[in-house]
């Protein structure tokens, strides 16, 4: 459920009427829905109401510092993967207890950062880097509270670019060595075993793999008592899907989370631990659009191009995923629909939207809405071909705020230079 919808021939998201907005903001730009972002969150927490989890809003799925004051007014936690990202939560003021760390390849630098922060989990990722974060935790008279991600070896995902949890993939320590791993832990005086941690992929659309690797994480969890560790914490990761439309979405419409919160209480609810979830894209992915006008309408010898002023730099998920994103004129023409491919202005063949797309009459000048586009999208942006970060917009009600603004030409350009090499230092 989304606050995205047509009124009066146009597209609005909550009151806010986009047209009116793109011509404040010009194009373009995300736009977010306050009030689908607190439903999603609020949806997630229902789910789980009886268990009481930890609830670690994904931060890398939307980083901007707006979105993550929302998730902190309603309670949520954070998953960071980055010092960058630790630095973004705590700014949103989340509290540092309910923040958990993942991610392969964590700098000694971040870890000492979140252990000051007191952050409520490591998710540890491989043997070399529980002795990283033993060694950094020993040097701050710290013990860093630790689960390993295991990787069950099950295959889930949207996209092989987005699947985490084969045995092949780079992440999490194998199922079948976990025992020993946590042995060896327990002989580090700077780690203290808290609990285990999983995630097999991102946009999953069945609940079989999940059901797959949580009931071999729970056995899991048997076995770590059986040997004596004090598992406490089950995290269990993100990585439901959403649904996106279109001839693509593999098996259908995504599970509900009543039906996940179904499984997990069947599997998870006998060990009596303390749950974590780190929910990023249905959270916000279908709280965000991406609006942007219609520059050219090009009518090619092969096919007819509907040309954007998006680019693949604001929105790199088609051209990265094959992704589909449903595309939608703001106010949409009476009259036959026409099949388009539909392309940005940056200069590679990869920067199109969508292959021969049928849409309404199109017309120079006309707005379009990519939908479900707030997961994944603004913090994928880039200024590729020298085009200024794409801007972000938040709606509240009938009000507006800029959330981050397009750069100028000039602000784009401010932090590089030309060397002055009668004054450059040398190497020594
Ligand atoms: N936890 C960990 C450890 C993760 O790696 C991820 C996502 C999440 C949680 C959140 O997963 P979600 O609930 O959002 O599925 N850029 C890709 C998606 C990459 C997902 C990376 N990890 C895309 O645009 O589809």
């Amino acid at each position: 459920m989304h606050h995205f919808a047509l009124r009066d021939g146009a597209l609005h998201a909550e009151d806010v009427n986009i047209e009116t907005l793109a011509a404040l903001v010009g194009t373009p730009f995300y736009c977010y829905s306050t009030a689908t972002l607190r439903r999603h969150i609020r949806v997630f927490r229902e789910a789980f109401a009886e268990l009481a989890p930890l609830i670690a809003y994904s931060v890398k799925a939307n980083s901007n510092l707006s979105v993550l004051k929302i998730m902190r007014e309603e309670g949520a936690g954070a998953d960071v993967v980055s010092g960058g990202e630790l630095a973004r939560a705590l700014e949103a003021g989340i509290d540092p207890k309910k923040i958990v760390f993942s991610g392969v390849g964590k700098t000694r630098i971040e870890m000492a950062a979140a252990l000051d922060a007191g952050i409520h989990q490591f998710n540890v990722e491989s043997e070399p880097e529980l002795d990283a974060l033993n060694e950094v935790a020993l040097s701050r008279g710290a013990r860093a509270p630790v689960a390993f991600r295991i990787n069950p070896d099950v295959s889930a995902g949207g996209h092989e670019k987005i699947s985490t949890g084969k045995a092949e993939d780079k992440f999490g320590v194998a199922w079948t060595r976990a025992p020993a791993f946590y042995r060896k832990a327990a002989g580090l005086a700077g780690i203290e075993i808290k609990g285990v941690d999983v995630h097999i992929g991102s946009q999953i659309s069945d609940l079989e793999p999940f059901e797959r690797a949580f009931l071999r994480v729970a056995d899991l969890v048997r076995a770590l008592r059986a040997d004596g560790h004090a598992i406490d914490r089950l995290d269990l990761g993100g990585g439901l899907g959403v649904p996106y439309g279109g001839p693509d979405q593999s098996g259908g419409d995504p599970p509900h989370p009543d039906d996940y919160a179904k499984l997990i209480r069947r599997i998870a609810g006998p060990l009596g631990v303390q749950l974590i979830f780190e929910p990023g894209r249905m959270i916000v992915g279908n709280a965000g659009i991406l609006v942007s006008r219609v520059l050219y309408v090009k009518r090619g010898e092969a096919r007819d191009f509907l040309i954007l002023d998006a680019g693949m730099n604001d929105l790199i998920r088609p051209a990265l995923y094959d992704a589909y994103h449903a595309v939608e004129p703001v106010r949409p023409r009476p009259g036959a629909l026409e099949a388009y491919d539909v392309v940005g202005p940056v200069c590679e063949t990869g920067d199109r939207f969508a292959r021969q797309r049928d849409l309404p009459p199109m017309v120079e000048g006309d707005l379009v809405a990519f939908k479900t586009a707030g997961a994944y999208g603004a913090v994928q942006a880039s200024q590729y071909n020298s085009r200024p970060l794409v801007p972000e917009v938040l709606v509240d009600g009938a009000r507006y705020a800029i959330v981050r603004p397009r750069p100028s030409f000039d602000a784009m350009l401010a932090d590089e230079r030309n060397p002055i090499w009668e004054n450059a230092a040398q190497t020594p």
